[in-house]
């Protein structure tokens, strides 16, 4: 969406940089925080090592050592390929989650036997993956196997081709987790193989596609993924009938919706909260105070904050998008280089993208009250019968306080000529 399509208004007095630009700062604690220090330099194999293709119960990949004895389902060599693969997973979390870039990982293991080395990116406009292990490297990435989570790019942004570095460089073999679906970048394995390096992809992509899975979903759809979080009482109000909504969950469950705002690139609202509740819409930490990094605050629809409110307080960038079309909104968005969006109601822009069919998980907070009145979660669909409800699939139930948290996965609904 251009400015000229809508009327996008900054309303961030203190910051006119574009997010995409904002300091770069991983305000999530992340799995690599498992790797000891910056340090990068991978420890020597050790022995008695856990079968190397095991991933920790969140999916993560375990800080393994290397193991250098063949384990029961793989080959000595494929058991090394998964271990050194886990490890640039690893590095790969310690990137910035709601960067506009994809985090990366990259492990560069000599042929010369002398140690490995870990790099990874740390967001726009810093070395990618490659770049930053090659340089550790240094003489011994000649004839070395390099272990990168997402396909090296091929095409010159800030930084050169990756491709082209690690040919430059002499790197023997590359193994890589993902390819990468976007159209700028992809390229870099042909590249690499048309240059005699040997290239195998796909070695622990499902590990690999988690760490980047908004990323890597805005990247082969061409809109950022869409959370949807709702805050309701048992009976699924939002607030109630004299317009009061603070505070519907417990102090646990609101400290779990800024950890998932601090993974967000965007956090959307309709004209309707923002006039009514005064939203802050920032990260906070536990001791309340704001992270370095927020993500950018969105009203959408015509009527824009009000001046004085805490959305026009400078705490973090914000933007009113006069429009009712959450399509355009999203590929806005996507234009800025954001790759998830939160989408926090309230009812009717909730309802919106429903209908769009433009919600890919929902996360209900669900808390042990009942109201009997007052708004629902949703505004009207349009829906008059049972056999036309929304379904989901819910992939994650768990307490948080007192609450329930709810993690959902909407069925996607058949094109309209094809329902009945
Ligand atoms: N408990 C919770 O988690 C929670 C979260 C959020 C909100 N709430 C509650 O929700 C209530 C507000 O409900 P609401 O429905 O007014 O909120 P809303 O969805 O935030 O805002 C509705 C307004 O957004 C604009 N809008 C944006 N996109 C639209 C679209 N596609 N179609 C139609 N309008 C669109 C319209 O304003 P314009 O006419 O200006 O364009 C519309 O009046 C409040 O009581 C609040 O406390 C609760």
């Amino acid at each position: 969406m251009s400015s000229q399509d809508v009327s996008s208004r900054r309303v961030d007095h203190a910051s006119q940089r574009r997010v995409v630009d904002a300091a770069i700062v991983d305000a999530a604690p992340t799995g690599a925080d498992l790797l000891d220090t910056e340090s990068s330099v991978v420890g020597s194999p050790a022995p008695d090592t856990p079968a190397p293709d095991t991933l920790g119960p969140d999916n993560t990949a375990s800080d393994t050592p290397v193991p250098d004895t063949p384990t029961s389902d793989t080959s000595a060599a494929g058991g090394r390929d998964v271990a050194f693969m886990e490890l640039a997973i690893t590095a790969a979390r310690r990137g910035p989650v709601m960067d506009p870039n994809p985090r990366v990982g990259c492990v560069i293991v000599p042929a010369d036997g002398s140690a490995p080395v870990t790099g990874w990116h740390r967001g726009a406009g810093t070395a990618h993956a490659e770049a930053d292990a090659l340089r550790q490297a240094g003489d011994s990435a000649r004839g070395a196997t390099a272990y990168v989570t997402l396909e090296p790019c091929a095409h010159t942004g800030r930084t050169g081709p990756c491709a082209d570095a690690l040919i430059c460089a002499g790197v023997a073999r590359v193994v890589y987790a993902v390819a990468d679906p976007s159209a700028a970048a992809s390229g870099g394995a042909r590249r690499l193989a048309e240059h005699g390096v040997s290239v195998q992809g796909g070695l622990l992509a499902d590990a690999a596609r988690e760490v980047n899975r908004t990323w890597l979903h805005s990247a082969e759809l061409g809109r950022p993924f869409v959370t949807l979080k709702t805050a309701t009482t048992l009976d699924g109000r939002v607030a109630a009938a004299d317009g009061s909504s603070r505070w519907i969950t417990g102090p646990e469950a609101r400290a779990d919706a800024h950890r998932l705002r601090a993974e967000c690139g965007a956090i959307l609202v309709g004209s309707g909260t923002a006039l009514i509740d005064d939203p802050g819409l920032t990260v906070r930490d536990e001791s309340g105070a704001l992270v370095g990094r927020q993500p950018l605050r969105v009203v959408v629809g015509h009527r824009g904050p009000r001046p004085g409110s805490r959305l026009t307080d400078g705490s973090a960038p914000t933007e009113h998008l006069a429009t009712h079309d959450v399509r355009e909104v999203l590929t806005h968005l996507q234009g800025r280089g954001v790759h998830h969006v939160l989408v926090e109601g309230g009812p009717t822009l909730t309802a919106a993208f429903l209908r769009a069919d433009l919600v890919d998980e929902v996360i209900a907070y669900l808390a042990p009250a009942i109201l009997g009145a007052g708004p629902a979660a949703v505004a009207d669909l349009g829906i008059v019968s049972i056999d036309d409800a929304r379904r989901l699939t819910i992939t994650d139930l768990r307490l948080v306080g007192a609450d329930a948290r709810i993690t959902l996965r909407p069925h996607r609904r058949a094109p309209l000529e094809e329902r009945s």
